[in-house]
């Protein structure tokens, strides 16, 4: 049996270079690694390709984030590759934990990038339990709108009706601990 492969999670709020490490980890991998985005995030030209606010993008294989299992099955095709990476991860129904454990089961690597929280600081899909089950966290701020510090919040510029609402600096700020509240129009 193949040794277990390690999870590592890169998470925080909008703007916090998450897709950029991404981006980075895929070049890395080269043909060594599948890149995989929910088909919802449409931002930015949307297409087959992870894109980050910074204009860096990298081709990338969409899938459904109802049905998760969709990773697993792409993943199984190809026994040639020993890294997953995952963009968006914080749109994905709850199955993505078991997807996670039989890809990790197999000996691969999985990088995957997630908002922790929502626009309205509750946990962001199952990232509460990625982030329990990861090797490596790497937690990333942003700048706050406010003052300029370290953001670790992510505000909404609108009010919201629900949790998703797929955009960039239409609707979302980086906001820090103190000057969130300020900025919220949620
Ligand atoms: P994430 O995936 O964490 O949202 P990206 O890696 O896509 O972040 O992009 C991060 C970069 O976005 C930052 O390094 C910064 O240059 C840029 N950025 C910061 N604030 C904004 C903003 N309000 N709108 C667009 N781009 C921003
Ligand atoms: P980003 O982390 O790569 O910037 O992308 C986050 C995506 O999540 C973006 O499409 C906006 C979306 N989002 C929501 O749907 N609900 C939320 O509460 C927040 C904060 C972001
Ligand atoms: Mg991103
Ligand atoms: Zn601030």
């Amino acid at each position: 049996m193949s040794e277990r492969g390690k999870l590592t999670v890169y998470t925080g709020p909008m703007y916090a270079d998450k897709t950029t490490h991404l981006i980075e980890h895929a070049k890395a991998a080269g043909e060594q690694g599948i890149v995989f985005k929910p088909s919802l995030d449409d931002r930015y030209g949307g297409g087959d390709f992870v894109r980050s606010h910074n204009n860096e993008s990298h081709q990338a294989i969409l899938f459904d984030a109802k049905k998760p299992g969709e990773i697993l099955r792409i993943v199984a095709q190809h026994p040639e590759i020993s890294q997953a990476i995952i963009d968006e991860i914080q749109f994905c129904a709850s199955d993505i934990l078991t997807v996670l454990e039989k890809i990790l089961v197999m000996g691969l690597n999985v990088i995957v990038a997630g908002l922790d929280l929502d626009s309205e600081k509750n946990w962001f899909g199952s990232m509460e339990e990625i982030i329990a089950k990861a090797d490596e966290v790497v937690n990333l701020t942003a700048t706050c709108d406010g003052c300029g510090g370290d953001a670790t919040y992510t505000y909404s510029k609108v009010p919201k009706k629900g949790v998703v609402a797929v955009g960039a600096a239409d609707l979302y700020g980086a906001a820090c601990k103190n000057c969130y509240g300020g900025l919220s129009k949620s």
